[in-house]
């Protein structure tokens, strides 16, 4: 598929993601959210695709927000299927196995910040800046922001940010456990690529199912939890991943993983 708004590009394992509308600040209209949910697909699915990293064109933005002329003209029930909609891509991409990586180059707000939250790890910019300002236009986060903001910072900070709309930088992002690691503004595409092919040599049956029970564990009991990790635990050593990562480690050699 051709994108309109999005550029798309694998490389050596990666795809790299840029939403790509900078005049508008990479709002997420419609045709993004389309576009990105057919790009989020082909990340799942794509045998050639072991990770994705996710960032926004230009100096300035990630994303700064869903697209607010098209929020303007929305009543309540195709409101509610816009939400609903934009929910169903955003947890595709936090399900869909492989890990993702948000590069946060600029402005993440509203859909932005969710967006960079449905990633499972975020590199931001030290000019970056989070916010949830969705209470300013009378309404309120819609793709997941009540709901992923409080299981990242507590529930506390997330009714801070989520009840006040304001804005954050990078150094308080990082100091609330928004994101992962802040770097210069010319190294957040690098820093990120580092991160996940680092991530990328680990066992890929492994990485999977640690994200998949610390995305499930978090819904669960501490006993149900504790459940998923044993199964996962055992099914882990019936691989050959296992049987080459213990291997490597008692040979004295790096391992060498394969089924990527
Ligand atoms: N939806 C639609 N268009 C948006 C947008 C959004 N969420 N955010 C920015 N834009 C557009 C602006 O309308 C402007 O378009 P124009 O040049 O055609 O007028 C362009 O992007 C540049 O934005 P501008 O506001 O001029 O940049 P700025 O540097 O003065 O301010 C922000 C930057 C991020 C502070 C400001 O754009 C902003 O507050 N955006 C909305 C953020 C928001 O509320 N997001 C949540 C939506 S639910």
């Amino acid at each position: 598929m051709t994108y309109q708004t999005l550029l798309f590009e694998i490389r050596d394992g990666i795809a790299f993601v840029t939403v790509n509308r900078p005049d508008k600040l990479n709002a997420l209209n419609d045709q993004v959210m389309a576009e990105l949910a057919e790009a989020v697909e082909r990340i799942a699915t794509a045998p050639e695709i072991g990770g994705a990293i996710i960032t926004g064109a230009g100096p300035k933005a990630f994303i700064a927000g869903a697209d607010i002329g098209d929020l303007s003209r929305q009543g309540p029930f195709d409101g509610k299927a816009r939400a609903m909609r934009g929910q169903g891509v955003l947890r595709r991409l936090e399900t869909c196995g492989k890990p993702v990586i948000a590069a946060v180059n600029g402005y993440a707000l509203g859909g932005g910040c969710e967006l960079a939250m449905a990633c499972h790890l975020r590199v931001a910019s030290e000019t970056a800046k989070f916010g949830q300002p969705e209470v300013k236009l009378g309404i309120a986060p819609g793709y997941g922001g009540t709901q992923r903001l409080p299981r990242l910072v507590g529930k506390g900070v997330a009714l801070q940010l989520i009840l006040s709309g304001e804005m954050i930088d990078a150094r308080e992002a990082y100091r609330i456990g928004l994101v992962n690691r802040v770097v210069a503004p010319a190294d957040v595409l690098a820093e990120s690529e580092k991160m996940l092919r680092g991530i990328l040599a680990m066992a890929p049956l492994a990485v999977r199912l640690c994200l998949e029970a610390v995305d499930q564990g978090l819904e669960m009991t501490l006993d149900e939890g504790l459940l998923l990790e044993a199964n996962h635990f055992g099914l882990l050593a019936a691989t050959q991943d296992m049987k080459e990562g213990t291997t490597a480690f008692l040979e004295k050699r790096p391992p060498r993983f394969a089924g990527r």
